[in-house]
């Protein structure tokens, strides 16, 4: 008999009808002529409850505890009792894997804190269980927004020889034995000897070669995880995180600020239509979110504006409500990009054209010889949850600023013969989905919302 998942239960489908089901024990409660088991298969939200008949299971009932995995057969039934709509009245059991008194999760409400050091565990609970379903949830919807427009999901490298956003901030790749790296005559390390033949690293960015794919397929995407060194032990950064980079070729700025904002609202719009119990039951307990606040976002427009007016905005502040000095050429700190969402705005916020100084080479100068056409999507509570440029198409401008910033035209030259072969105004963003999911979920911890968090002195699991 194949086995049901809980999701799939009904009583319109299945009442009076005999079922197999799977899944871990939640709890045991016995009672003279009849026991009931809860348990969850991590297909949805609800429990199921058996209803045994002690008399009959008398030598399985004991090994039926908390964290064990049983398998049960029986007839779907209404309850009489109240808390759930059908049950399973069980004609046979077994256990499939024991657990003991020493598994983890044997009282309620444990701490986020707490489960974090049981990652291997945590999804059993209904917390983390409504978080990754909601993660996949989300998933599925990026694919569903790029492909319904026609965008081809690209596969860009993890490792690779260049460094995207050139913070120099990445994780080296290398096949050396640590303890005796060959050197060059002149004491460095001699990369020509490394597996790569070069030093390469795990991309912080699958931007360049998603710029590559666009010059080929006009309208592409990537989804997949990047990988970041920065020694940063916050609340919105991982070591390992998922992006997901479009790139439009003929897009300007104006064009690239539509897509995200339209992106964004539509992910909104719809994880709150397919993920609703979910988040209903994430709310009670983390009041950071509301379906409501979600709807309200996904259906107004995001207010657009520039970094200079950004900087005015913020400059009528007193100088003593920042940690940070406001000065035009500053990059902008989160308690300023909060002040701008949650204060003055109250909503998103999209900030464009910031001064060329703070920004990546690849961002497209502006005429003003100052800013370039960058753009920042910027979430009440999250701060930035989007970085996104038109990109320099000019290859005179472009080989000016890499010169200008000690980078060599030699090792990106496929990437500037893209502006020597049919080069087209192009532009793109990057979009954090962790911090989607923070925002989504109310989780105050990017580190509750990707199952294996990857941060400094974080890889146990
Ligand atoms: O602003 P970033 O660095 O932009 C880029 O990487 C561009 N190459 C994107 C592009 O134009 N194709 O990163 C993009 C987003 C940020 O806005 C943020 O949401 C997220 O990635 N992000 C992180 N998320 C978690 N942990 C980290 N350490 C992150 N660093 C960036
Ligand atoms: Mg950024």
């Amino acid at each position: 008999m194949d086995r049901v998942r809980i999701k799939s239960i009904s009583l319109d489908t299945y009442k009076g009808s005999n079922i197999t089901v799977c899944g871990w024990v939640k709890s045991k409660r016995e009672s003279k002529n009849c026991t009931f088991v809860i348990i969850n298969d991590g297909s949805c939200q609800s429990d199921l409850q058996l209803v045994v008949d002690p008399s009959g299971f008398s030598s399985i009932l004991p090994a039926v505890t908390t964290g064990a995995s049983i398998r049960a057969s029986g007839t779907v039934q209404e309850s009489l009792g109240k808390g759930q709509s059908f049950e399973l009245v069980v004609s046979s059991l077994e256990v499939l894997g024991i657990s003991d008194e020493s598994y983890p999760l044997q009282k309620k409400g444990h701490s986020l804190e707490f489960l974090r050091q049981i990652a291997h565990l945590r999804g059993r609970t209904n917390t983390f269980g409504a978080v990754f379903r909601v993660r996949n949830v989300l998933s599925r919807l990026v694919h569903k927004f790029f492909q319904d427009r026609g965008f081809i999901w690209a596969h860009t490298p993890l490792i690779t020889a260049s460094d995207c956003e050139g913070a120099g901030e990445m994780f080296r790749v290398t096949t050396f034995d640590l303890g005796s790296v060959p050197k060059t005559e002149d004491g460095k390390v001699d990369y020509s000897q490394d597996f790569f033949g070069t030093s390469a690293n795990l991309t912080v960015s699958g931007q360049l070669e998603g710029e590559v794919l666009c010059s080929s397929f006009s309208d592409i995407y990537t989804f997949g995880p990047t990988f970041r060194a920065e020694n940063s032990n916050t609340t919105r950064h991982l070591s390992e995180f998922w992006m997901i980079e479009p790139e439009m070729a003929f897009c300007d700025l104006k064009g690239d600020m539509k897509i995200a904002e339209e992106f964004v609202r539509f992910l909104l719009a719809n994880v709150i239509k397919e993920a609703r119990g979910e988040l209903e039951f994430l709310q009670k307990f983390y009041k950071d979110t509301s379906i409501q606040t979600l709807e309200e976002i996904s259906s107004k427009d995001f207010t657009r504006i520039s970094y200079t007016d950004a900087i005015e905005e913020l400059k009528k502040q007193p100088a003593s409500k920042f940690e940070y000095k406001v000065e035009w050429g500053m990059d902008l700190q989160s308690e300023h990009e909060r002040f701008l969402t949650d204060t003055v705005f109250g909503g998103p916020v999209i900030v464009y054209d910031y001064p060329k100084d703070i920004k990546a080479f690849y961002m497209r100068n502006n005429d003003d010889g100052k800013t370039v056409a960058a753009m920042d999507v910027l979430l009440p509570r999250i701060g930035e949850l989007i970085g996104g440029s038109q990109r320099e198409e000019r290859v005179d401008l472009l080989e000016k600023r890499m010169l200008d910033m000690n980078m060599s035209l030699k090792d990106l030259y496929w990437y500037l013969d893209l502006r020597r072969y049919g080069s087209c105004p192009h532009a793109g963003f990057g979009l954090g989905f962790e911090r989607l999911v923070q925002y989504v979920t109310g989780m105050t911890n990017i580190r509750d919302v990707i199952p294996f968090p990857r941060a400094p002195r974080l890889i146990e699991f």
